[in-house]
């Protein structure tokens, strides 16, 4: 008799340390998470050094936390998988050798992940995707389409050339003195507008499938520095306290990214004609006006739809287990000369 296979996913990519189980005929048994949202806040960012300390401290217990509340030992797991790119080096360093060390001091096997293949497939978790499909990947650190025709099969078809949109949520907050991360405020005060596009902000399709977001900061900056909003030489912003200018600049910036996603879906699905989803995933995927909007697009199209559960959309274990379970099933393991970013 063959045992089913359970898989125990460890991220430490960025700023969440993140542990789960998933078991291959049962799903997710558990999902944990420390978030160091709070302690970077009052930078207005992530800060490297802070984050890779922090991942040092909590790495531990989230993994005894995963283990504990899927009911289950370190004895029961079968493979250890871990991200091991793209990432900030001190934390991935963090996850990578707490995986190697613990794979092998209890002879599991190893399987390094990529954070982004992760994200791609980060809808299986709840909803079984049918193959082909598209994939929007939009975080804080990356924006990718993906053309994905099976599992661990997949090409990017398109990609950002400078800034990420999460990024662009972030730095666009930070220029209205939003806190830190932008994108949940950004659509909050966005609703408050009724995603009004106020401003018009050029919808920068940049080219073919590629996507560019420096450019649409910029163009933000310069259009509060038209409406005396801005102080370019003291670089302040004078409108701190009109806070329904803030809706408005919040509405018109959710609406422009907005265009500019449905656009390059568009564009995707009319040369990739074959494929019967869209899914939408990374912590941009958390944003409810967004995915109505690609909801709406694929429905017109006959298209099915797919986005993970916020929890899922943001960074996890969760979706690092699981692309961690087919690659062992398909046997791509990695040895203990595993490294970061290789
Ligand atoms: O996937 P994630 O947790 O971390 C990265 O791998 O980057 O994504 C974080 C990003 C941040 O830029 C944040 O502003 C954005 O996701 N985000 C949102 C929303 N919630 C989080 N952007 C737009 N609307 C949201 N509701
Ligand atoms: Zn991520």
């Amino acid at each position: 008799m063959t045992m089913a296979r359970i898989t125990l996913g460890i991220e430490t990519s960025c700023d969440e340390t993140a542990a789960a189980v998933f078991h291959e005929t049962q799903g997710i048994l558990s999902s944990e998470l420390y978030s160091q949202i709070a302690l970077h806040a009052t930078f207005g960012g992530v800060i490297p050094e802070i984050a890779s300390r922090t991942q040092l401290e909590k790495i531990k217990t989230i993994i005894q936390y995963a283990l504990a509340s899927a009911h289950l030992t370190i004895n029961e797991i079968d493979t250890i998988a871990v991200t091991y790119k793209p990432g900030l080096p001190g934390s991935l360093l963090v996850g990578v050798c707490f995986a190697k060390a613990l794979a092998w001091a209890e002879h599991k096997k190893l399987i390094g992940i990529n954070h982004l293949e992760g994200h791609a497939f980060s809808s299986f978790l709840e909803n079984n995707v049918p193959f082909p499909h598209l994939c929007l990947t939009a975080s804080g650190g990356h924006t990718s389409l993906y053309l994905i025709t099976g599992f661990g099969d997949y090409q990017i078809i398109g990609q950002t050339v400078d800034d990420a949109a999460g990024e662009a949520f972030d730095k666009i907050a930070r220029l209205i003195e939003l806190g830190y991360p932008g994108g949940p405020l950004i659509e909050q005060l966005a609703s408050e507008a009724n995603f009004v596009d106020f401003f018009h902000y050029p919808r920068a399709t940049g080219t073919g499938l590629n996507f560019s977001f420096s450019g649409l900061k910029t163009a933000v900056l310069y259009d509060l520095v038209k409406r005396n909003a801005y102080d370019m030489q003291s670089k302040k912003f004078l409108k701190s306290d009109d806070i329904e200018f803030k809706k408005q600049v919040a509405s018109s910036l959710l609406v422009c990214i907005k265009d500019i996603f449905i656009h390059k879906i568009e564009q995707a699905a009319k040369q990739y004609p074959q494929i019967k989803a869209i899914t939408f995933v990374g912590g941009v995927a958390c944003n409810q006006y967004i995915k109505k909007n690609i909801l709406n697009f694929c429905t017109q199209k006959g298209l099915q739809f797919f986005a993970p559960s916020p929890k899922y959309c943001t960074d996890n274990g969760a979706m690092i287990a699981f692309v961690g379970n087919y690659k062992a099933a398909q046997g791509k393991f990695s040895d203990l000369n595993l490294d970061i970013l290789r």
